[in-house]
């Protein structure tokens, strides 16, 4: 299937809390075996209360709003991935239980400055020649997760994650779903992208980078992980047609990785412009989720009702 026909819509109507196990049935007969996101006539609109738009101060505010959200409303991710029923226990016993703060990690410490060790591919999934979807950042793991339990005989999926717990978390559901399609590492994109995706033995169809950690202060700009060698990386490793798949409830980061993709428009083309029929606001960004799950930070932002900035891009033939 040509991958201009691969998006779609991630939102029913009628309130989130009543929308939310509908959707994701509806999504998961939708869902096309053969490619990443969703065909473009699945797009729903969700409605709006916030701009994730202003300035750092009222970012980092409305950052802390959501982050007392999260710790409000937990059932809101447990709905969108209520049909992966996975095992609670292991995140009180990691101690990632609700209302735990988590910590961000400095991707710049020197102890995370070597490349990890790349895995045997044939030991980490069943089939290494499959096509291959990318999530860095993969964060507690459940979009990815959701995905391989979908796709399991035609794609693997990979997370790589700088925080250990969360990894050694995805990976305890992954060997409790018995899924032989996904692997999640703890790495540090930065470093290890290249090496871990250049030995991979199949073709690389899509790498998302989704609500990446924002950075507000400017002298912290460094620590972000979209940065111009691992978007350089990302454009060379991609199969022809392959795809890049970004996202932010924060519009200064948003448009600092859609500057950075757009920089490759040599090689890279946005989706709607090779699909009329994919719908985007007056500033490029698609109006709807591409992949018929939202990331469990997507959840809580779209709760406070920011909007969230997405781009596609598709490599050249
Ligand atoms: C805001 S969270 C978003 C998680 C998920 N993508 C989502 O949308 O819910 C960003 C994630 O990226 C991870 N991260 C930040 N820098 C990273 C890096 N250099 N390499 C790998 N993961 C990183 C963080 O630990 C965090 O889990």
């Amino acid at each position: 299937m040509q991958s201009s026909k691969m998006l779609g819509s991630c939102v029913g109507g009628g309130t989130l809390s009543a929308a939310l196990p509908r959707r994701a049935l509806k999504l998961q007969r939708l869902i096309s075996p053969t490619s990443p996101l969703l065909p473009s006539h699945q797009f729903h609109p969700i409605s709006r209360r916030l701009s994730a738009c202003g300035s750092a101060g009222a970012q980092q505010q409305q950052q802390q709003q959501q982050h007392q959200h999260q710790q409000q409303s937990p059932n809101l991710v447990a709905l969108e991935y209520a049909d992966l029923n996975l095992n609670p226990t292991i995140s009180e016993e990691l101690g990632l239980g609700h209302g735990r703060i988590r910590q961000h990690v400095n991707p710049l410490k020197t102890s995370l400055s070597a490349p990890v060790e790349v895995p045997d591919w044939n030991q980490v999934f069943r089939d290494p020649t499959l096509p291959l979807m990318v999530d860095i950042g993969s964060g507690s793991g459940r979009f990815l997760l959701w995905l391989a339990k979908r796709n399991l005989v035609v794609r693997n999926y990979l997370g790589l994650e700088i925080r250990k717990k969360l990894v050694k978390r995805s990976q305890f559901w992954v060997q409790d779903l018995a899924l032989s399609n996904i692997h999640f590492m703890f790495a540090n994109a930065t470093t290890s992208y290249q090496q871990l995706v250049s030995t991979y033995p199949g073709p690389l169809m899509l790498v998302s980078i989704l609500c990446p950690d924002p950075y507000f202060k400017k002298r912290h700009h460094k620590r972000r992980v979209v940065q111009k060698p691992l978007v350089d990386s990302i454009v060379n490793s991609l199969m022809p047609s392959g795809q890049v798949f970004i996202q932010s409830d924060v519009l200064d980061v948003a448009l600092d990785m859609r500057d950075q993709f757009d920089s490759h428009s040599n090689i890279l083309t946005h989706i709607h412009e090779i699909d009329t029929s994919v719908l985007c606001d007056s500033e490029g960004w698609l109006l709807n989720n591409p992949m018929g799950i939202r990331t469990e930070r997507e959840i809580h932002a779209e709760f406070e009702g920011a909007k969230i900035y997405r781009r596609v891009y598709q490599k050249q033939m």
